[in-house]
């Protein structure tokens, strides 16, 4: 059986876009950035995105074009006899851990857009959406009915192929996604108190970047922002033919991107100042303040609807491509039907979302790393250590173990200046940047 492809080179720009684009530029741009404060965190962010994460992109889906596999056997291909293949395991690997725990904060959300279908958040909780979300989230089974569900949903759309399932989805969710945050935007900007949270967002307190985490948060914010460095993007590329170029591609890609993420922070900070939220209240943050605005806010309710609706696709159209990672990988290795490998890796992942979701209610006590919670534990070691390593293997794959012929002909660079460019950086430049951010991270530097 031949492999799937693409249907229109706009088909996989949308899918590679719904992948990049998800609860990383809401949900985890905006409490990390409310973590890091605000405004050097977004600098740094933009700098790491122009700068490693952009060119990474490049790099990444096109080892996946040239090779026509997926993340493992990529490596397979290209490099036959060689222990690169393992960094593709660390990819598969990720693709785990990140779902696991993506699934859950996805799971509220749907659980959220529940709420404002029935008409229960359109006005606030007697105690409080701040409280209401610490009872929901807290509850044993009960968001992990919302999890099993989004679950499902995922496995759906990826079982259905990839060019009927993941093209088609995209090509819906993600028009409709723009337009209501474009809109909710102007909302809370119109806010008494906004120009605070505006602040915040884009004027820089310098002194931000004396604290070392601000580097390496600003780095694993760019990679799971970008969906980089796990093998979703080089999944894609696989399905990719080579009549198609991809450097004006990955650029899109990464404005895009970078859009959705500005955008969000400018929903939500306005909002969290004008209603003296902590900014570094954490993963609950846009569970507390977008509901705070809805209630102010004229025809709130509805607008609760369609943003949380808007944010369930989000997070679906990303989460299929993590499926897609190991669903892929397996199909190849044990001949396992599209269907039998994508519900029994979901079905996987589900386990460890069990696992994500009790650390909110009887596991809260549980923290594998420092303070953090399990989800917060999960998402460090694969946002800021895995994805990293990942990219920083995909840079040294293509600098040094390709000629630079092969490289520039991989990305369709060969005899453009913009090519020499990126080629020092994928060579030099990304990989030492990541590996300066991890020494300063450890402490070293
Ligand atoms: N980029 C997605 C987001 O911002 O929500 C998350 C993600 C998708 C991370 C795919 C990693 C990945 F491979
Ligand atoms: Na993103």
């Amino acid at each position: 059986m031949s492999r799937e492809k693409w249907g229109t080179k706009l088909g996989f720009m949308l899918a590679a876009m719904g992948s990049a684009v998800g609860l990383g530029n809401i949900w985890r741009f905006s409490f990390v950035a409310g973590n890091n404060g605000g405004g050097a965190f977004l600098l740094l962010y933009l700098l790491f995105v122009i700068l490693i994460a952009v060119p990474l992109l490049l790099t990444e889906v096109s080892i996946g074009r040239r090779a026509q596999s997926d993340v493992v056997g990529s490596y397979k291909k290209l490099a036959p006899g060689t222990p690169w293949f393992l960094s593709g395991f660390f990819g598969v690997f990720s693709a785990f851990l990140i779902l696991g725990f993506y699934c859950v904060v996805a799971g509220w959300s749907i659980y959220y857009f529940w709420n404002y279908l029935t008409g229960y958040f359109s006005t606030q909780p007697e105690a409080g959406y701040g409280a209401a979300f610490g009872e929901f989230t807290s509850h044993s089974w009960q968001p992990l009915f919302w999890v099993a569900l989004f679950m499902t949903l995922t496995i759906i759309i990826v079982v259905s192929g990839v060019k009927k399932g993941i093209e088609s989805a995209n090509k819906i969710f993600m028009p409709l996604l723009a337009i209501i945050l474009i809109i909710l935007a102007f909302y809370s900007l119109s806010f008494e108190g906004a120009s605070e949270g505006v602040r915040f967002l884009f004027s820089p307190d310098w002194s931000a970047f004396s604290d070392p985490g601000i580097y390496i948060a600003a780095l694993g914010q760019a990679f799971f922002s970008l969906s980089l460095g796990m093998g979703a993007m080089l999944t894609y590329g696989s399905y990719l033919s080579n009549d198609h170029k991809l450097p004006g591609a990955t650029i899109g890609i990464g404005l895009m991107d970078s859009f959705f993420a500005i955008i969000s922070g400018i929903v939500i900070f306005p909002a969290v100042f004008a209603f003296g939220i902590d900014p570094a209240s954490g993963p609950p943050l846009v569970f507390i303040t977008l509901p705070t605005i809805f209630e102010q806010i004229p025809f709130g309710g509805i607008v609760g609807l369609v943003f949380f609706f808007a944010l369930v696709l989000a997070a679906l159209s990303s989460s299929i491509s993590i499926l897609e990672v190991p669903t892929a990988y397996f199909m190849r290795i044990f001949n396992w039907s599209r269907r039998f490998s994508s519900i029994l890796t979901g079905a996987i992942m589900f386990v460890l979302g069990i696992i994500v979701s009790l650390g909110f209610g009887i596991w809260a006590g549980v923290t594998p790393i420092g303070e953090n919670n399990i989800l917060d534990s999960m998402d460090y070691i694969a946002s800021n250590v895995l994805l990293p390593l990942g990219g920083l293997s995909m840079a040294l794959f293509v600098g040094w173990y390709f000629t630079k012929e092969q490289a520039l002909d991989a990305t369709d660079f060969t005899g453009s200046r913009v090519g020499n460019v990126w080629y020092v950086i994928i060579k030099f430049v990304a990989p030492i940047s990541i590996l300066l951010i991890f020494l300063n991270a450890l402490g070293i530097l």
